[in-house]
């Protein structure tokens, strides 16, 4: 018996996970149950894992599949670029990592072809009460859907486009470089995404939506701004709040999630994630 307990956060989304310390290898049985769970609440809160070393998180989001390594290296611990930093926190003015980063609905790398199935961050500094990270579970947005506009949506195809979304998602970073452009091209995935595991349908929204294939732009735009307003209602979203050594693993499969503003000019907010890479987004018709 491993001891491992999983307790239910909220309706339909979360569950917090104690009785296992990352900071040591997982049994295979073990990595099931937490795989399981992961399955069914779509997002995993492992409170309290101060032990658990950049390496121990590698290894451990490892199990969900190969690692990405961000293309923009310079928001990443030196000698891994698996590990991406999120903070506020500068040193010798240098930012440690990515300010601001997620301050939109989104999932993690939407932008790639073979987008990220788990992400996995610790926080190693964050402030009190607040520096929310917000979930939604798509799963239930998508069957809460007119029965209607789920007709109309599924099979349609949505262009994500990280380098015209660039500008407006960061007008407080420089602009993509050419190489950095050229590393993310556009790319079409399905607006209805069947989950490859569960066969769930869920509702694949994020932040760089650009348009809907074969729709006038208009349209499309108007489409993709109905479905976000209608995702991220009140009642669909679950608050996480982060406590130092806290490290929540999500499904970006069938949530989206969302960073949080906070006093930055009086606390210190540093997080590293860790993503691994997921299969090719794919509907599959009932
Ligand atoms: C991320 C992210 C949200 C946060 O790391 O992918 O979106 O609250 N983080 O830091
Ligand atoms: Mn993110």
């Amino acid at each position: 018996m491993s001891g491992i307990t999983a307790r239910s956060l909220s309706d339909g989304l979360g569950a917090e996970i104690n009785g296992v310390d990352l900071s040591r290898p997982l049994d295979e049985e073990t990595f099931k149950t937490i795989h399981a769970a992961w399955l069914d609440h779509g997002v995993l809160a492992f409170p309290a894992q101060k032990a658990m070393t950049v390496d121990d998180q590698i290894a451990f989001t490892r199990r969900f599949g190969a690692l990405i390594s961000h293309h923009m290296p310079q928001f990443c611990l030196p000698e891994r670029p698996e590990v991406l930093v999120v903070s506020n926190v500068k040193e010798d003015g240098r930012p440690l990592g990515q300010e601001k980063a997620g301050r939109n609905w989104h999932t993690d790398y939407q932008f790639l072809a073979e987008p990220a199935s788990a992400s996995f961050l610790h926080a190693i500094e964050v402030p009190p009460d607040q520096g929310d990270t917000l979930f939604i579970g798509m799963t239930a947005v998508h069957d809460a859907l007119p029965a209607a506009t789920r007709k109309r949506i599924a099979g349609l195809n949505v262009v994500h486009s990280r380098v015209q979304t660039w500008p407006i998602l960061y007008p407080h970073r420089p602009p993509l470089s050419a190489a950095e452009a050229a590393r993310t091209p556009d790319i079409v995935h399905p607006l209805v995404r069947t989950h490859p595991e569960t066969g769930r349908q869920c509702l694949y929204l994020g932040d760089v939506m650009w348009a809907v294939e074969g729709m006038d732009r208009k349209e499309g735009q108007a489409l993709l701004r109905d479905l976000y307003n209608f995702a991220t209602q009140e009642r669909f979203v679950y608050a996480y709040r982060w406590r130092p050594g806290d490290a929540v693993l999500w499904d970006n499969r069938c949530t989206m999630h969302c960073a949080t503003p906070f006093a930055e000019e009086t606390y210190r907010r540093l997080m590293y994630r860790t993503t691994a890479q997921g299969e090719r987004p794919f509907y599959a018709d009932p």
